[in-house]
């Protein structure tokens, strides 16, 4: 079997020994999630059918891209970084995807400076709304929320209850309550899905289909990931091997973890991926650090203290291939940089031996790093490698005997918080 992503070790000191040892634990967690109803959901989701949900979604964007210049999404973690994460890795740098509109987001910290900004920014523009919350009581996109709400019914009177799309939970939270009294069009989040583990549902393909992305791709990339990734059998399931790794150089005395990859266009992505294995291990005191690093940027800063700093982390270096668009550096008569050994080389050719050049020289310097690889950077491939993240983290937070689907400690600040907000009133 070729797998779509392929994994490599570099000076991991992991022999087939240490990971084979997992073999009979990793398949005993594999079927109690594969049996269990708790908040596991995502694990058959793509395998369903979805045809209504696409058709629904393919409507509302012939309606928006005809009637707004930009959708505004409203969400905060598991209800913005997937969706946003996926934009940022498959739009163009600069302007905007020739298949979609200008999606931006707000909701997702409390910034009053960027809340003023961004009511400007709109004021010339066309404008839809995605409420995004699936226990629709948090903070930070409840008081978006509230101010967008204004805004909208302002601007456009009774036509803003067509411009404002909620997708929340299908039958609890103020969210849906507020979208009943309105009249306000919804997408569910299915009940056994939680935030962090919720992009392939309406919560990313919504927001997504209207960026540009092909959706149907992205899906199809995962529902690929779901079926290959239902093996119980660790010699053949790579998003299991990929969790049994972490763990092993975790118990080795590795506390921190770093994502790092070469394509700027990724860092969204990078803190998709922090989000989902923070939330789902930090907790009892156990779990690794998920950190990560954007190359070659990043070389010249952090990159010495991965080289010589303290021995406390490893490298996940991902890497896709194939990278639409690319640049042949020119040659200079000149050449008063000394730079025409180069000439006739493309850019991304030269960030690919950069990658191999940084592994080897991590690895030497006694960093163990995983290497993942995929071929191309596209909506199929992405669909396909955010599955293989959440079953290797769901897999992962079970081996440290944590809950994957909570998130309890995230509840501290809240309250602590609150308690400053109403005793200052
Ligand atoms: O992964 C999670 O469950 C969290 O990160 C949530 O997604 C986040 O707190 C937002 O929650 P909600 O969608 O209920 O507003």
């Amino acid at each position: 079997v070729t797998h779509l992503v392929q994994t490599t070790l570099l000076n991991c000191n992991l022999e087939e020994h240490d990971i084979d040892q997992y073999k009979d634990q990793v398949k005993e967690i594999h079927y109690q999630l594969e049996n269990s109803s708790n908040m596991t959901g995502w694990i058959d989701y793509p395998l369903q059918n979805h045809d209504e949900l696409f058709k629904q979604i393919q409507n509302l964007k012939n309606e928006i891209c005809a009637k707004a210049d930009v959708l505004v999404v409203i969400g905060i973690d598991g209800s913005f970084l997937g969706a946003r994460a996926v934009q940022d890795a498959l739009t163009p740098y600069f302007g905007i995807h020739k298949n979609g509109i200008e999606v931006i987001y707000v909701g997702h910290h409390m910034s009053g400076a960027y809340m003023k900004q961004i009511l400007t920014y709109l004021s010339d523009k066309e404008v839809y709304i995605n409420v995004i919350s699936k226990s629709g009581g948090t903070m930070e996109p409840a008081l978006a929320f509230r101010v967008l709400r204004q805004y909208m019914e302002e601007r456009y009177g009774e036509e803003a209850v067509h411009r404002i799309i909620v997708t929340t939970d299908p039958e609890k939270g103020l969210l849906k309550k507020t979208a009943d009294l309105a009249g306000y069009r919804r997408f569910e989040i299915p009940p056994n899905i939680g935030g962090r583990y919720s992009v392939l549902t309406p919560v990313g393909l919504f927001p997504l289909a209207i960026a540009g992305i092909e959706i149907g791709q992205f899906m199809e990339g995962a529902k690929k990931a779901a079926c290959e990734l239902k093996d119980p059998d660790l010699a053949n399931n790579h998003a299991y091997q990929y969790a049994v790794m972490r763990n092993k150089l975790y118990n080795k005395g590795y506390s921190v973890e770093l994502l790092a990859s070469f394509e700027p266009s990724l860092k969204k992505f990078h803190e998709w991926w922090m989000q989902l294995f923070g939330e789902s291990e930090g907790k009892e005191r156990k779990g690794l650090f998920p950190t990560c690093v954007t190359y070659s940027t990043d070389l010249h800063a952090i990159g010495q203290f991965i080289q010589e700093g303290s021995p406390i982390l490893f490298e996940t270096l991902l890497h896709f291939h194939d990278i639409e668009g690319d640049y042949i550096v020119p040659y200079d008569e000149r050449n008063e940089d000394g730079l025409n050994y180069l000439a006739g080389r493309s850019f991304n050719e030269i960030n690919a031996t950069s990658k191999q050049g940084t592994a080897l020289a991590h690895a030497e310097g006694g960093v163990p790093v995983i290497q993942l690889e995929m071929a191309k950077l596209d909506a199929y491939h992405l669909g396909y490698l955010i599955y293989f993240f959440m079953k290797a983290c769901a897999m992962s937070a079970k081996l440290l005997e944590v809950n994957p689907f909570d998130q309890p400690g995230v509840e501290a600040y809240k309250k602590k918080m609150l308690e400053l907000l109403n005793s200052s009133q």
